[in-house]
């Protein structure tokens, strides 16, 4: 059975229980500010195959390994380079995660036999003690069963986890409830995943940054090699989600048409709306992710709303929004929990 402690009322005891279980090679899930971790000592291979196994996750999908210092990086790549030291400084602890070439000591099984390795230094108090107490580097992927919405409550993690793995710890929900900004410092600065640190914010810090070809479309066969987590489906509830985009407006308008005509067919409907465009659907099924001027609070509410209206409906309609600063983030995961089923408009 799976146990679950709170380390808001219980810090101490509670990540003082998660690391004697990684020190033996079991997983413990962990809260972070992003979202929930399934951890395992990063430099045993064999306690991050058990990580594989939990989530049903493709063993091709490199892993991130999360450290509570910044000085942790230089026994875990090849070397430091400059702009990894200025990024750190700026945004350590916090969600960005950092791409450089691997040194050998990090497992095959971390880096899914790549020649670089993904590393991040957490801005959570429970995770930043349980990586302290566990003194080694956390490998940690999302503790969703592969393919599922990322968890931000520990009860989404014991919904998917649940007889699994040992100890979850409860730090309660997670402060962006999205996942960290993935940036390759291999050749030119490239974010592989957009998160709340957004290319913006990296650009005023170290000038230009290339996007992944594979954010806001499907991957193309030749980058696969560059972002493998970016082939599988992600992020998806079992509930068809269809995107409409476009001027807020006739957003709206074209939802309602398509709502109309899903409930013909006899299929349960919801909306993902927005704070402005709510009015437009009263009397129908819906629900607010959040703000469009602030896609912070969409990105932050995606997840569990998609955990929630899958429990309810056979098909979400959601609007999509702007892709500059956080929007890039909200936008990524939620095409791909439509699968890219979108409509511009
Ligand atoms: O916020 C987060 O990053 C959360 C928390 C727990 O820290 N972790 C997380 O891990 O989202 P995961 O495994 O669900 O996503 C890691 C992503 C995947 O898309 C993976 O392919 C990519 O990072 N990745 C990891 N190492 C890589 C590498 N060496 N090269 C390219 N992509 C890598
Ligand atoms: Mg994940």
């Amino acid at each position: 059975m799976t146990q679950v402690i709170s380390t808001i009322s219980q810090p101490e005891a509670g990540t003082s229980m998660g690391a004697e279980l990684i020190k033996k090679g079991e997983l413990v899930a962990f809260p972070t500010e992003t979202v929930y971790g399934l951890g395992a000592n990063g430099l045993n291979a064999d306690a991050v195959e058990k990580i594989f196994i939990a989530k049903g996750r493709p063993n091709d999908n490199p892993l991130i390994l999360h450290v509570a210092k910044k000085s942790d990086v230089k026994r875990l790549w090849a070397h430091v380079p400059k702009i990894a030291n200025v990024l750190m400084d700026t945004f350590w602890p916090g969600p960005l995660t950092l791409i450089f070439n691997r040194a050998d000591c990090v497992p095959n099984a971390v880096t899914a036999g790549l020649d670089t390795v993904a590393v991040r230094m957490p801005q959570d108090k429970t995770a930043r003690m349980l990586i302290q107490k566990s003194d080694v580097p956390i490998a940690a992927p999302s503790a969703n069963l592969s393919g599922k919405p990322s968890p931000t409550t520990a009860r989404h993690v014991l919904e998917d986890m649940d007889g699994r793995i040992p100890l979850i710890l409860d730090g309660g929900a997670c402060k962006y409830g999205v996942e960290s900004t993935v940036l390759s410092l291999v050749g030119k600065p490239t974010i592989l995943r957009p998160g709340a640190v957004t290319r913006e914010m990296l650009e005023a810090v170290i000038g230009q940054v290339e996007l992944a070809g594979s954010i806001l479309s499907p991957l193309k066969e030749r980058e696969v090699a560059l972002s493998p987590g970016m082939k599988y489906k992600h992020y998806a509830p079992t509930a068809q989600v269809i995107v409409v985009c476009g001027e807020p407006r006739l957003v709206a308008k074209r939802i309602l048409e398509l709502y109309m005509q899903t409930t013909i067919k006899g299929e349960v409907c919801e909306i993902a709306a927005t704070k402005q465009t709510q009015n437009f659907y009263r009397g129908k099924q819906y629900s607010v992710m959040g703000d469009r001027d602030d896609p912070m609070t969409l990105c932050s509410n995606l997840f569990a709303l998609l955990r929630d209206m899958d429990t309810r409906c056979d098909v979400i309609l959601a609007e999509g929004v702007d892709t500059s600063g956080s929007g890039l983030a909200f936008m990524n995961r939620l095409l791909r929990a439509a699968g890219f089923s979108v409509e511009y408009i």
